[in-house]
């Protein structure tokens, strides 16, 4: 039985939610599984361990939460990313239903008329904030519209889902200033995001109506409302903005993205291997389990690096490089197994749709500034002002 490697790192200070690369690379060296005693967490660094912990809950388990705190673990229970089967399999059931592939038809067009609407007036602008700006507006116009919650909820909704991620890292600064914040936004899912308040047509709404049949509990509605309103938005915004900023640095990606759109779906994938927005979560472990050679005893809090694992040098070869022809379709932003995310054919259809527009009107981009985010949960930049050259030729092949 091998000795399981440790390691100090601080995954949570500024700078390696900024640049977590070097900390990863360093983890990956040390081992399959290394311990951090800092948060008693063992984290799974490379991608073969990563995605084996993904497809077997069964000792992978995310009942006991799946983010560092405790309290936060404890507080989380039972919503549908905190659970494993059958009940998981129920609760996803329900919410899954409008993020199904075949479902996307319906949103298609509004997506496709809101996307053409905003990339016209900021590229004949000329200048503008990709995150704010741009990467913003379909998750806040039409999935806000799409989850159907009051006006006063809508407005709030990027703050509470900050909050939300914050509070997923260890106790410090950031969580506690997310904490008053996650408490308002609990009380609005309990108390204000009811029946008669909602849209009656929206996903909200459609889980109190699944419960009236008798699908769900009714006490389950508004921690299910939890699993649309926070992973829906500002993951979707940074997978985005990654992949201005991506384009931005690397013009020839996307002279060829614009070449050839059947380059879209690897752009996506490669962006979102590149700048994992998402960067871990964590299951327990059911049982004493053995990785590599390393005994782990049952109950351990295990880390599953996707951040990492989307850049491990076993797996794909030259990681570092931003490559759209490599085709990465298993990496592991989206997780894997039960818990895969469930609204990832939303998130490819915004991402697909804005960045064929921005293909069709944009020669080049030019990063004038970016800002990283420093969120516990999040990675990726807060702002990006750049630039854009208009295209003079139309693009060769429309998506
Ligand atoms: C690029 C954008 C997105 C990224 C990178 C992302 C990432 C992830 C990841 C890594 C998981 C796996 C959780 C785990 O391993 O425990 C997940 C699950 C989930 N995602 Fe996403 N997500 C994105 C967009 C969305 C959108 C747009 C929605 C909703 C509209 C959404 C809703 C969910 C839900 C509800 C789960 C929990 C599924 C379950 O536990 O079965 N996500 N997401």
């Amino acid at each position: 039985m091998s000795a399981i490697p440790v390691s100090d790192v601080d995954l949570y200070t500024p700078e390696a939610r900024t640049d977590p690369y070097a900390i990863y690379a360093e983890l990956r060296s040390l081992g399959p599984v290394v311990h951090l005693p800092r948060y008693d967490l063992y984290a799974l660094p490379r991608y073969q361990e990563v995605r084996a912990a993904l497809t077997d809950w069964r000792t992978f388990s995310s009942a006991r939460g799946v983010f560092v705190d405790p309290g936060m673990n404890a507080q989380l229970e039972g919503i549908t990313l905190c659970s494993d089967p059958p009940e998981h399999t129920q609760m996803r059931s329900v919410l899954g239903r409008p993020l199904r592939q075949d479902r996307m038809r319906d949103v298609t067009p509004t997506i496709e008329a809101e996307s053409e609407r905003v990339v016209t007036e900021l590229v004949s602008r000329g200048r503008f904030d990709a995150a704010t700006e741009l990467a913003e507006h379909l998750p806040m116009t039409v999935v806000s519209d799409l989850v159907g919650l009051p006006d006063r909820g809508r407005a709030k909704m990027l703050e509470w889902a900050a909050a939300m991620w914050d509070m997923q890292g260890p106790a410090g600064k950031r969580f506690e200033a997310a904490a008053p914040v996650v408490g308002a936004f609990m009380d609005y899912v309990a108390q204000e995001a009811v029946p008669g308040n909602i849209d009656p047509d929206g996903w909200a709404a459609h889980l109190y109506q699944a419960a009236d049949r008798g699908e769900l509990a009714h006490d389950k509605c508004p921690a299910l409302m939890l699993d649309y309103v926070t992973p829906s938005l500002d993951t979707t915004i940074l997978a985005i903005t990654n992949a201005i900023a991506l384009f931005a640095e690397h013009p020839d990606q996307w002279d060829l993205l614009r070449a050839d759109r059947s380059l879209m779906p690897h752009a996506i994938n490669e962006t979102l291997r590149m700048e994992t927005p998402v960067p871990q979560f964590s299951r327990v472990l059911t049982d004493d389990h053995e990785i590599d050679g390393v005994a782990l005893p049952a109950g351990s809090r295990v880390a599953l690096l996707y951040g990492s694992a989307n850049r491990d040098e076993r797996h794909y070869v030259d990681p570092d490089r931003f490559d759209i022809t490599r085709r990465p379709s298993d990496h592991l932003a989206f997780g894997r197994g039960e818990h895969v995310c469930v609204g990832m054919h939303l998130a490819r259809l915004e991402m697909g749709t804005l960045l064929g527009h921005l293909a069709d009107r944009v020669a080049r981009f030019d990063t004038i500034t970016s800002t990283p985010l420093i969120n516990n949960g999040l990675r990726g930049l807060e702002h990006l002002e750049v630039t854009v050259h208009k295209a003079e030729t139309p693009a060769v092949s429309p998506h």
